[in-house]
């Protein structure tokens, strides 16, 4: 047996295990990337599983929100919470905010650019605003209730700069799902979100599986090979025309105005909206995701407070590692100090 044979042998444990995690990779998973295995309906029976469990868990959890809320998330997939702080703590929290510099990473897509500032400890000691509000049910419940479970998400100062470079079109603009299974995204926004400054785009109802859906997941687990890269990573696009056939509605425009919280099923198929013009938004953002095939909704390791603060930097500095001995792809960029609102390429010192 040569070392490659050798390699593919010792792995196979470890994919096969995958099946029953957040794993989602056609291509990096000879398992969840089998024809074989797909035909006889591996990726929709996984997608299938992970909806019913997570019904199951939001049951659980429906206390956190209200009986309209809860309506509203079932039909739609998604949370739109205007005013979400009174206006003066709102006010104090966008000042502390815009105020703030701090360790930033940064990524290019296309001709946007994404930096992230983690709320790490350090960071939080300077915004004691921001600080009252992650502790406050009025935010974390209804993360929980769409997230379907009790993790501690990652949390981050997100900016968007649209047209900071003069690259291809933002593939980010392109209606996808995150994963195969249910998982959270949320922004809550510093600024206002006009129509033309590209704002969340999400397709209502697509957080369902429903027959079609399973059928277009299954046909897509067998043809991933001819996807984009994303895609063939696990992150499905779809087209226009194909969410017709699988009867979801026409994508909505979610433009809000500043203070608005959105809380969206990232199962569903979302974008950002094309944006017309060079704008830069910043919004506080968190992210959760965990093992879709888990009954229960607490006993999470990162949901401990000393843990959450931390895990967006140490997943970083691990990645960090692994890049420098050739084992991950580390696209996130170490850019020193910035503040959210700063323009691309800004005081490149830390
Ligand atoms: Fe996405």
């Amino acid at each position: 047996m040569d070392g490659l044979h050798l390699a593919r042998a010792l792995l196979m444990p470890v994919q096969l295990a995958a099946v029953a995690t957040s794993a989602r990779s056609f291509a990096g998973n000879p398992i969840l990337g089998s024809e074989r295995l797909n035909r006889w309906g591996l990726h929709a029976r996984r997608v299938a599983l992970a909806q019913r469990l997570a019904a199951h868990r939001r049951d659980r959890l429906a206390d956190l929100i209200s009986e309209e809320d809860r309506a509203t998330f079932a039909r739609d997939g998604i949370l739109v919470k205007r005013d979400v702080l009174p206006p003066g703590s709102f006010a104090r929290l966008k000042a502390e905010i815009e105020a703030l510099r701090a360790p930033a990473r940064e990524v290019t897509q296309g001709n946007a650019l994404t930096r992230l500032i983690p709320l790490t400890p350090g960071v939080q000691a300077a915004l004691p605003e921001t600080r009252a509000l992650l502790a406050s049910p009025a935010w974390q419940a209804p993360l929980d209730y769409v997230a379907s479970t009790r993790v501690g998400p990652l949390l981050f100062i997100q900016t968007i700069i649209s047209h900071a470079t003069p690259g291809a079109p933002d593939p980010q603009t392109e209606l996808h799902s995150d994963t195969f299974y249910p998982s959270m995204k949320a922004w809550l926004y510093l600024q206002d979100v006009p129509a033309e400054d590209g704002p969340f785009v999400y397709v209502p109802g697509s957080h369902r599986a429903t027959q079609r859906r399973l059928w277009w997941e299954r046909a897509s687990s067998l043809a991933w090979r001819e996807g984009d890269a994303h895609s063939r990573r696990g992150s499905l696009r779809v087209s226009e025309a194909m969410l017709e056939r699988l009867g979801y509605g026409a994508p909505v425009t979610y433009a809000v105005p500043a203070n608005t919280l959105l809380i969206a099923d990232t199962y569903g198929f979302h974008a950002r909206g094309p944006s017309l013009r060079p704008s830069t938004r910043v919004s506080l953002w968190a992210q959760a995701r965990r093992n879709p095939f888990l009954p229960f909704t607490g006993g999470s390791l990162t949901r401990p407070r000393w843990v959450r603060d931390r895990q967006a930097a140490f997943f970083w500095q691990l990645t960090d590692g692994l890049a420098r001995l050739g084992l991950a792809r580390q696209p996130w960029h170490d850019v020193g100090h910035r503040r959210p609102g700063d323009p691309p390429g800004a005081g490149r010192a830390a």
